[in-house]
């Protein structure tokens, strides 16, 4: 027989808890575990309690409602683990904020016979919180306010959960986690816990269902083979837009990634349009590689004008760095803080997409491939295809298709 375990979340709002639940909820599922998340802000939207119980004054410790509402939830919740352990469940994930020393106490009375796991995500990226922030002032919950409402209305809950947070310190098995970098900051484990091997394993992998990494329609620029700039479709451009759109119209894309280009977010706007749902979220990370003094330029222009340049890059272009600009070697950290972003945002949905260029694309796949760094900038990136990508314990899948 399997054992039983029960893991807690603990932390603010938008800290990726939920996030981190369902990647271990899939992940352990996978292995043949019974595991099923318990998630208290998905009950509470789906209940009907007279009231607007996503304002913030919902959670405001001294509104005896809201308060006497939100333990109702928790003890809905709890009862609901307790008929799935009863039923041969093995894993529960209890995935609420679970801040107050008093909830934690409820939770483990509600399982004196199966060892509890606290796992406590923090996220000290400040620029990654306000975006998270943004993602879900425009979810459903908010949408009879405008997104400043919602942004200020978000602010303040998480404020009221600031006020009454009370740090893990006498529970006898607990993880703090980074959940934008996915590291373990600090462990303590007291009993034995059956999958504590695999739960550490799966805190700190990443775990890709289906990332499909876009490289923007052609431009005005590449047409003449001219680098950098901020350049537009052509019309072949747009219409290969168009097919993207048409190619991904029946896969359910929640968020596409660009840079703050024209040309990714020219191509991601008709793959949005065709979408259900879809929002835009433009890093700056996944911007092209700045080629600085060659800005604008063609590699023809660069061998004759610049025939420095084009000398030093040629033998060692992942390393080069054009004056004034960047080479591949130094946007490694921009595009894997970009990737780490994409992670933290997207929710542990099951689709990623991520429209960007040639080099960042080529840094992008790169960091999921073991190549050898001179081989990087010379990786295959079609503007006619893109590469589906899945990443388990199980499987690597790097497939590039036509659309
Ligand atoms: O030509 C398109 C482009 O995205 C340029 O903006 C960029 O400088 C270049 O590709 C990167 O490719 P490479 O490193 O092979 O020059």
């Amino acid at each position: 027989m399997r054992g039983k375990l029960v893991l807690v979340m603990v932390g603010l709002p938008a800290r990726g808890k939920s996030t981190m639940a369902k990647k271990l909820g899939r992940t352990l599922e996978f292995d043949g575990i019974r595991v099923r998340i318990f998630n208290n802000g998905e009950l509470r939207r789906r209940l009907d309690t007279g009231e607007d119980n996503s304002s913030s004054e919902f959670f405001s410790p001294s509104n005896e409602r809201g308060k006497e509402l939100r333990e109702r939830i928790s003890q809905i919740n709890i009862e609901q683990a307790q008929a799935f352990f009863r039923e041969g469940g093995n894993v529960a994930i209890m995935d609420a904020s679970n801040v107050t020393r008093a909830r934690r106490r409820r939770l483990a009375e509600a399982f004196p016979d199966i060892p509890l796991c606290y796992i406590e995500c923090l996220n000290a990226d400040e620029e990654a919180l306000e975006a998270n922030l943004e993602r879900k002032a425009r979810l459903k919950e908010f949408r009879h306010l405008t997104t400043e409402q919602a942004l200020e209305s978000f602010v303040k809950r998480i404020k009221y959960y600031e006020s009454i947070y009370e740090p893990l310190d006498t529970e006898a098995n607990r993880i703090l986690v980074d959940s934008f970098d996915n590291c373990i900051l600090q462990v303590q484990i007291t009993d034995i816990l059956p999958y504590y091997d695999r739960i550490r394993d799966v805190i700190t992998t990443r775990v890709v269902r289906n990332l499909f990494l876009v490289r923007h329609g052609e431009t005005l620029f590449n047409r003449e083979d001219r680098i950098g700039g901020d350049s537009e479709l052509t019309d072949k451009g747009q219409a290969q837009a168009n097919s993207l759109a048409e190619h991904f119209a029946t896969v359910r894309i929640p968020i596409i990634f660009t840079s703050n280009y024209i040309r990714t977010l020219q191509t991601a706007s008709p793959i949005s349009e065709r979408q259900d749902s879809c929002s835009i979220i433009a890093l700056p990370e996944f911007n092209e590689i700045h080629a600085g003094v060659c800005e604008g330029m063609t590699y023809e222009e660069i061998r004759r004008n610049m025939p420095h340049v084009a000398r030093a890059r040629g033998p060692n272009k992942y390393r080069y760095i054009y004056p004034d600009g960047e080479g591949y070697k130094t946007m490694e950290d921009r595009v894997h803080r970009g990737l780490k972003k994409v992670f933290f945002l997207n929710n542990y949905d099951e689709n990623i997409m991520i429209v960007g260029h040639r080099a960042v694309n080529r840094m992008i796949l790169s960091s999921f491939l073991t190549r050898q760094e001179e081989e990087i900038p010379y990786i295959y990136m079609p503007q006619d295809r893109y590469y589906h990508i899945q990443i388990d314990p199980h499987k690597r899948l790097f497939e590039l298709v036509p659309y």
